[in-house]
């Protein structure tokens, strides 16, 4: 009998799933195909992260507390929805989600996998903006994908995906975000997310594509630099308490996967007309939008079929642009 792959990982699952209840020796060291004194040896490994369990001789053990932060077993453990979840890179510092997994993607790394920083150092959000990282109990997510298709196909791509991640946010936190085309997600006029999808193209080819997600979870927008905190929220501040990070990473993960898929099998267009219209949040609002130096102004009104932002222009005129700077003017 071989042991299985992550023992650690199904250790805190099987705590998890008894809720606080005990869970025999005899039983992890069954199902993780073990000794018990295996089984304890991988209990005071995971104490030393931070996990704190009390045993009890004739009951077994329970989990008393655990990481509140980011920590890569509780995430793959409450990944439950997947039975073969791809690799978790977790990296205390790094300078960019995004730019390891553009790294790993050139060294030939089979795809998907996810990196995840506690910090980033360098995190860049779209036109070329930094995105504020330190270590603030937010999450700084990249999956990387190698999806093979045509560019023109991957032109809905971080829509879908942003609607997802609205619906995924509404269901598990009870908060509901909305999305500021093309990246944005906002709660009540302030910046709760944002996406940026990096993609490589090789003869005509989609090769490699980049999911780059901020979302600001538990930090506090005190602890933001002030020109930062005044545009933006997170999940706590919104809710007024704190949120189990490690399951909404999860949670969040398994619905970029999922959703991932339905794109890539063209499986989405019917509940994306859908989706869009329940969060898009410029419908109907009158809008300015930064192209380079030029500006437009005019009333938003949805997406076309290529995922371009259709304005009527103040002056009557009709448009539709595929990229640009918003800002609401009046809602
Ligand atoms: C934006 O709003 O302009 C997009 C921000 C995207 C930030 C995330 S954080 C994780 C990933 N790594 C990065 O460097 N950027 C993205």
């Amino acid at each position: 009998m071989t042991a299985i792959k992550n023992p650690e990982v199904t250790i805190i699952r099987e705590l998890l799933k008894a809720n606080s209840g005990f869970v025999s020796g005899n039983r992890l060291a069954e199902i993780i195909r073990i000794s018990r004194v295996g089984v304890w040896s991988h209990m005071e490994k995971l104490r030393t992260q931070g996990f704190v369990f009390e045993a009890v001789r004739s009951k077994g053990y329970r989990l008393v507390e655990k990481p509140e932060s980011l920590h890569p077993l509780l995430i793959e453990a409450n990944l439950v929805a997947r039975k073969e979840p791809p690799p978790i890179i977790f990296l205390e510092e790094v300078d960019s989600t995004n730019s390891e997994a553009e790294r790993r993607l050139a060294n030939g790394e089979e795809a998907p996998f996810i990196v995840i920083g506690r910090s980033q150092t360098a995190g860049r959000g779209r036109l070329g903006r930094r995105w504020f990282s330190g270590d603030s109990g937010n999450l700084l997510l990249s999956i990387a994908f190698r999806p093979n298709l045509s560019p023109d196909r991957m032109r809905n791509f971080t829509l879908w995906m942003s609607v997802n991640l609205c619906e995924a946010i509404a269901n598990t936190c009870k908060i509901s975000p909305g999305v500021k085309w093309p990246n944005d997600l906002l709660y009540e006029g302030r910046k709760l997310g944002g996406i940026l999808t990096e993609a490589r193209i090789d003869s005509d080819q989609t090769r490699d594509v980049i999911f780059g997600l901020g979302l600001n979870i538990n930090g506090h927008r005190e602890n933001w630099p002030k020109d930062i905190a005044s545009r933006t929220t997170s999940i706590s501040d919104a809710l007024g308490h704190k949120v189990d990070i490690n399951r909404l990473t999860a949670v969040l993960i398994n619905r970029i996967l999922t959703a991932y898929k339905q794109f890539i099998g063209n499986d989405f267009t019917d509940s994306f007309s859908n989706m869009w219209e329940q969060f898009d949040l410029l419908r109907g609002k009158q809008i300015s939008l930064l192209q380079g130096k030029t500006r437009f102004q005019g009333i938003a009104s949805g997406i076309d079929d290529s995922g371009a932002l259709r304005l009527k222009l103040n002056t009557g005129a009709e448009l539709a642009v595929h990229a640009g700077d918003v800002t609401i003017e009046k809602k």
